[in-house]
C-alpha cells in the first residue's frame, strides 16, 4: 500500500506543483526559473503526501486537498535552499543537484526562497472545496509553523549551538522547530481540511510530533552514515559545522534506538484509528529504513 499510494500521490503533487508555480507568479524570469530549479528538483514530497494521508484518516479524500500540500512543499523547498546557503549550512548539493544558490548566486537564492515562502500562502488560498473558516485555520497552522515558533525558530537554534554543546531538553526543542514544525502543520492541516473532530486532531498531532521527531533522528544518523548518492545530498555536512545533534549528543547506536521508540510512540498514537490511518502508520515504521 506504501510505495503505490505514495507514488501516485507524488505524480499528483508534482503536477500540482507545476501548475501552481504559474509563469506569471514572478516579475523577473531568472527568479522564476531559480524558484522552479529547486522545487522541481525531486525530494520525496512527504509533507504533501502526509498531509493527504491525514485528510484520509479522518474519513475524507486526501487527493482534493493536494493544493494546500504543494504549498507546504514550497514552504519546505525554501527552508531547504536558505538552510543550503553559505552563511547557514554551506552545503553544495541537494535534491542530487547543485545548491540554488551554486547555480544562481546567494542573492538570488535568498530571493528564491523568500519567493516561494509567501507564494505558498497565495496559493494555500487557491485551494477548493474549503470553507472560509478551515482555510483560515490552516494559513494560521502554516504561518505559526514556518515562523520564529516554528521552522525559524528551530534553525537559529541549530545556528546558534554549532560548535557547544546543548542539552538534550534543547536538541529536542530544536528538531521540533526545524523539522517538527512542518511536520506537525501538514498533519494538521490535511486532519482540519478533511473534517477532523477534536479527538481525532489531537491523536494526529502527537502522532505528527513524534513522526517529526523520529525523522530529524533519522536524518542526524543519515549525515553519518547514510549514503550521497540515495541522500542527493552531502553527509558530513553536521561534523563540518560542529552541530549537535542526536548523534554527538548520545551514539550512532542510542540514536537509533531513540528513532525506533519514537516511531513506536507515533504508531501507537494512532491505535483509535482502523483502516483508513493504514498509511501513516507504515510511513512511520519507513522512517526507520529510509536511506534517503
Ligand atoms: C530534509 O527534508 C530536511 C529536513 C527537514 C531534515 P527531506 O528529507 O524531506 O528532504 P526532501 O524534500 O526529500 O529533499
Ligand atoms: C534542516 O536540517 C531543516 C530545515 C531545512 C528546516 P538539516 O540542516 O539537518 O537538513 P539537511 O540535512 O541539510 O537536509
Ligand atoms: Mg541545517
Ligand atoms: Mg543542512
Ligand atoms: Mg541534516
Amino acid at each position: 500500500m506504501l510505495k503505490e499510494l505514495w507514488q501516485r500521490r507524488l505524480a499528483l503533487v508534482e503536477k500540482a506543483l507545476l501548475e501552481e508555480l504559474r509563469e506569471d507568479d514572478a516579475l523577473n524570469a531568472k527568479l522564476s526559473d531559480a524558484m522552479k530549479y529547486s522545487l522541481m528538483a525531486g525530494g520525496k514530497r512527504l509533507r504533501p503526501v502526509l498531509l493527504m494521508a491525514a485528510a484520509d484518516a479522518v474519513g475524507a479524500n486526501g487527493d482534493d486537498f493536494v493544493t494546500t500540500g504543494a504549498a507546504i512543499e514550497m514552504i519546505h523547498t525554501y527552508s531547504l535552499i536558505h538552510d543550503d546557503l553559505p552563511a547557514m549550512d554551506n552545503d553544495d548539493y541537494r535534491r542530487g543537484k547543485l545548491t540554488n544558490h551554486k547555480v544562481y548566486g546567494d542573492g538570488i537564492a535568498i530571493l528564491a526562497g523568500d519567493g516561494l515562502l509567501t507564494l505558498a500562502f497565495e496559493v494555500m488560498l487557491r485551494q477548493k472545496n474549503a470553507s472560509a473558516e478551515k482555510l483560515t485555520q490552516v494559513v494560521k497552522e502554516m504561518s505559526i509553523a514556518a515562523g520564529p515558533n516554528g521552522m525559524v525558530g528551530g534553525q537559529a537554534i541549530d545556528l546558534l549551538s554549532e560548535g557547544k554543546s546543548i542539552s538534550m531538553e534543547e536538541l529536542k526543542e530544536m528538531h521540533m522547530g526545524k523539522t517538527g514544525a512542518l511536520f506537525r502543520a501538514a498533519i494538521r492541516s490535511g486532519a482540519i481540511l478533511g473534517g477532523a473532530n477534536q479527538k481525532q486532531l489531537d491523536a494526529l498531532t502527537l502522532y505528527a510530533e513524534k513522526f517529526g521527531l523520529a525523522f530529524q533522528i533519522t536524518d542526524d544518523i543519515l549525515d553519518v552514515e547514510g549514503d550521497e548518492r540515495d541522500l542527493g545530498k552531502p553527509i558530513g555536512s553536521d561534523a563540518k559545522n560542529q552541530k549537535s545533534t542526536y548523534v554527538t549528543l548520545t551514539s550512532l547506536e542510542e540514536a537509533k534506538k531513540l528513532a525506533v521508540q519514537t516511531v513506536d510512540e507515533a504508531v501507537t498514537a494512532l491505535d483509535d484509528f482502523g483502516e483508513e490511518a493504514e498509511f501513516l502508520r507504515e510511513l512511520a515504521t519507513y522512517l526507520i529504513a529510509r536511506n534517503s
